[in-house]
């Protein structure tokens, strides 16, 4: 009765992967996705999830019959024409995308091949262009992912835009992947080597906002403004616009730390000095670090003082720990010879695999009893909904540095805390820093 929709590959089932691969299932596409871990595989088709995403673990359970898992991949070339590639490109030594993923999976396929490879790993610009010509004859398109960890299945439902990008030649084959996204929304044609950049400079773009707006969060720190009022009104004017303009302790995750330092080398391996990235870049690892001084300006010495770090995602919504910030922060209160406690609602097992003597506790109370103060590293949710005059009785010392000015700074002071936001007025010193 249904009509039998175009059977889609995807190798690589990774975040992105998993997301690509059942969101095609919930459109009626027969999916078989191929990852080389036997281990994922085997739960995958036991329908168990093991990553945080919201919604995803119901989209792979209630679409089950039309996904299937594999390692094998041969059986996703006999089945698929259209294959994404999802598998990850982390960042070398160097700060290069280390590709030998994505050439393992383009020398896995057949010679000659008839099927449509549709790049969706963050690739360098040119990337499209080497494989084309290493391999004669293959149909190639690029089509960057734009999604979102923590809102990935609804990003891909409702994209603001999909970027299809293929040469001269590879017309049906873009037109194949136009017709997969036809549902969904907004597609933009154009060449393999502008989609490329599109994805980088999108990531980079969105990079170089947050690392402005802290910076502009750590002048209204000098000057006594607020920097939430400050990007507001900003933000009204709409050239500039209110998203990304949440200042912070530094962004995070698996892809801008990795794309804004991909786009910088690949700008320079042509032999440009891209400098705005390299403040980005710059900008957002010291601001990691200012945490600290704001707990010194009123503990004085670290040493011996326990930190209670409430989060440990690199945002919330997710329990992926890749470049979290409260990385770099618990490495430096340690160094500073604190005490470093945390609690995370669903990080915690990947972060303990990360964060060596760091104690993990099981609630955030367990984390903030007799703290010398807290610090709010992650806006989980859960947060805002604590007793906050009875987490002040419990702590040592009512002091909290919300690093995601996620709480409100007048019913915290209400509750007794010294309250330090970012880019807001400043707490006075308490005695403890001049004794
Ligand atoms: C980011 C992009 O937003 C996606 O469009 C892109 O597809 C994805 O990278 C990718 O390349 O795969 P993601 O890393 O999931 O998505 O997370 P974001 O929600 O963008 O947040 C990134 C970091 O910036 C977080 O640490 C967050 O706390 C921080 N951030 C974000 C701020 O500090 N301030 C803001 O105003 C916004």
């Amino acid at each position: 009765m249904s009509e039998q929709r175009e059977p889609v590959g995807v190798i690589g089932v990774g975040w992105v992967g998993l997301v690509t691969a059942a969101c095609f299932a919930e459109l009626g596409h027969p999916v078989i996705a191929r990852d080389i871990l036997q281990e994922k595989v085997d739960s995958l088709a036991r329908g168990e999830v093991t990553i945080h995403e919201p919604g995803l673990a119901d989209l792979v359970r209630r679409n089950a019959e039309r996904l299937t898992f594999t390692t094998e991949m041969s059986e996703l070339l006999d089945s698929a024409r259209l294959l994404f590639v999802c598998v990850d490109t982390p960042p070398t030594y160097s700060g290069d995308a280390d590709l030998s993923r994505v050439r393992a999976v383009v020398e896995e396929l057949p010679e000659g091949s008839e099927h449509v490879l549709i790049m969706k790993s963050t690739v360098p610009a040119g990337t499209g262009e080497a494989i084309r010509r290493d391999m004669p004859g293959l149909s190639y398109v690029s089509c960057p992912e734009f999604l979102k960890e923590g809102t990935a299945v609804a990003d891909f439902m409702h994209p603001d835009r999909v970027v299809i990008g293929a040469d001269p030649g590879d017309e049906d084959a873009a037109a194949a992947v136009a017709g997969l996204y036809e549902p969904l929304g907004q597609v933009l044609h154009t060449d393999v080597s502008s989609a490329e950049m599109i994805k980088l400079a999108s990531n980079a773009f969105l990079a170089t906002k947050i690392s402005f707006i802290n910076e502009i969060a750590n002048v209204c720190e000098e000057v006594g403004a607020d920097v939430g009022e400050v990007a507001r009104g900003m933000g009204l004017d709409e050239r500039i616009g209110s998203s990304f303009l949440r200042a912070g302790i530094g962004y995070g995750g698996s892809c801008f730390p990795k794309d804004v330092t991909a786009l910088k080398m690949l700008a320079g391996n042509t032999g440009y000095h891209f400098q705005l990235l390299t403040a980005v870049i710059e900008v957002n690892e010291l601001q990691k670090r200012r945490v600290v001084g704001k707990l010194e300006k009123h503990l004085g010495s670290l040493l011996g003082k326990r930190v209670a770090l409430l989060g440990l995602a690199f945002k919330p919504d997710t329990d992926d720990m890749r470049e979290a910030s409260s990385l770099v922060l618990a490495a430096r209160l340690q160094g500073e010879g604190a005490e470093v406690v945390a609690y995370d609602p669903v990080a915690s097992e990947r972060a303990g695999q990360l964060l060596a003597s760091v104690t993990l506790t099981g609630s955030a109370l367990e984390a903030l009893e007799g703290a010398d103060a807290a610090v709010l590293v992650t806006e989980w949710s859960e947060f805002a909904e604590l007793d906050w005059a009875d987490v002040a009785r419990r702590m040592a010392r009512p002091l909290i540095v919300d690093g995601r000015n996620f709480l409100d700074p007048t019913t915290l002071r209400a509750a007794g805390f010294d309250y330090e936001g970012i880019g807001k007025v400043q707490a006075a010193p308490a005695a403890a820093a001049t004794e």
